[in-house]
């Protein structure tokens, strides 16, 4: 028998084009491809979206945080240790040469345990600073409300060290585990030299060097030392005080609160050693050289053209300083005595500061704390210009006062600023 190979021709295994399964995974493909240009382009659009969206907004000034070899070199330290940082938003001119550098507000910590638990947030250290920083007002750079100012390049100092960038503290405190360094005051020089090194700064032909708050005792007290830092190609170097009429008036129950806050701050931070105050401690007794703290004493000793920026009815003093239980910008009856005492201390303050011809005051009766980089920097107040407005006219004439009737009762003055 022999084997004979057959070929046994295999049946038609491939399949018609189009069962009805195929065209189902067909028709699928084709929709899973639909689907995913359309996410493409919803994706693109959403992305342009952002792209708007960033550049209208002011989410635009970046942190820089200081070399660490640096902040060693000049012993500058946040709270906890680590470098100082800043945030940059350059001009949109380029070699644009005017430049505003602005301090923060954020209180004081007044006790090593205050001290320590600041030192855990990002208002006692860069490590946990927001990377990126959203400014209005006077910082603002949409041209539309703030024509004056868009165009600068703006410096922001991260407020890290709890003393008014003032501290000089030369021992690091040990508490709970934690070395706390008080040195707001090296940390100001820190940042200054940093950036006349590696920044158009040293080029500037214009600085307005300011402060919120606790940031306004800063620059104000900072503002002759930075003159002095400055090459001679600056022409002209003006501070802005915002929400720093510190008042030292009695609270409700007669205690000196303010004087309890900043004498407290002065000795745990030593800012008897920072360089910038000892112009008004040198002519202090001993026990009152704390003072210097309050912008009412030190300002006689500024050379620097200076601005002031103040509520009448200040949010802040009004709870901290007063101890009035206030409800939103109502006070109750029994306590107008003494929001009306810290007003008038105010108002004579204003008067005091403007017996030097080169300074200025906006008062405003609308109850704040801090109106500088605030939406309201452009608000129309009934009877009075605006504080863009009032600034402009200063940084150009330097003869401005704003007159505002602070006889005004509280409770007409809200009314008011309601209605504007
Ligand atoms: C801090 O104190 C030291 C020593 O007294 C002094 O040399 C330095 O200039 C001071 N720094 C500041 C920022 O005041």
């Amino acid at each position: 028998m022999a084997f004979v190979p057959v070929t046994v021709s295999r049946p038609q295994v491939l399949p018609p084009l189009f069962t009805s399964r195929r065209l189902y995974v067909h028709i699928f493909l084709l929709l899973i491809i639909v689907l995913i240009l359309v996410v493409v382009r919803f994706m693109s659009h959403v992305r342009l979206t952002f792209v708007h969206y960033h550049m209208e907004s002011d989410t635009d000034a970046e942190l820089v945080t200081l070399p660490k070899s640096f902040a060693r070199e000049k012993g500058a330290f946040c709270l906890d240790g680590s470098p100082p940082a800043y945030y940059y938003r350059p001009s949109p001119i380029i070699s644009s040469n005017l430049w505003i550098i602005y301090l923060p507000g954020g209180g004081w910590c007044v006790s090593e345990e205050d001290c320590f638990q600041r030192s855990l947030t990002s208002l006692g250290s860069s490590h946990v600073a927001p990377t990126s920083l959203s400014m209005d007002g006077f910082l603002s750079k949409n041209c539309n409300n703030n024509p004056d100012f868009c165009w600068w390049n703006v410096l922001i100092f991260h407020y890290c060290d709890g003393g008014s960038f003032l501290g000089n503290q030369s021992h690091n405190v040990d508490f709970k585990s934690r070395s706390l360094y008080m040195r707001g005051g090296r940390i100001f020089e820190a940042l200054i030299e940093y950036l006349m090194s590696t920044t158009g700064l040293k080029d500037a032909e214009q600085i307005i060097l300011s402060g919120t708050s606790a940031g306004g005792i800063g620059a104000l007290i900072h503002t002759d030392l930075l003159r002095s830092r400055l090459p001679p190609s600056v022409k002209t170097l003006h501070v802005l005080v915002d929400g720093a009429m510190f008042v030292d008036v009695p609270d409700v129950d007669g205690q000196r609160s303010m004087a309890k806050m900043l004498s407290s701050f002065y000795h745990l931070h030593s800012v008897k050693d920072a360089t910038s105050i000892q112009e008004c401690t040198r002519t202090m007794k001993k026990e009152d050289t704390w003072r210097c703290l309050l912008p009412q004493v030190y300002q006689s000793f500024v050379f620097t053209p200076a601005f002031f920026i103040q509520s009448i009815y200040d949010t802040w003093q009004r709870t901290n300083v007063l101890k009035v239980p206030c409800f939103a910008v109502t006070c109750p009856e029994a306590h107008l005595d003494e929001v009306y005492k810290a007003r008038d201390a105010v108002q004579s303050m204003a008067q005091q500061i403007m017996t030097s011809r080169k300074n200025g005051v906006f008062l405003t009766v609308c109850p704040a704390h801090t109106i500088l980089i605030r939406p309201y920097f452009y608000k129309k107040e009934v009877g009075n210009p605006t504080i863009q407005k009032s600034l402009s006219s200063w940084l150009q004439h330097s003869e401005v006062q704003t007159h505002v009737d602070v006889n005004l009762p509280l409770e007409a003055a809200v009314e008011m600023c309601q209605t504007a």
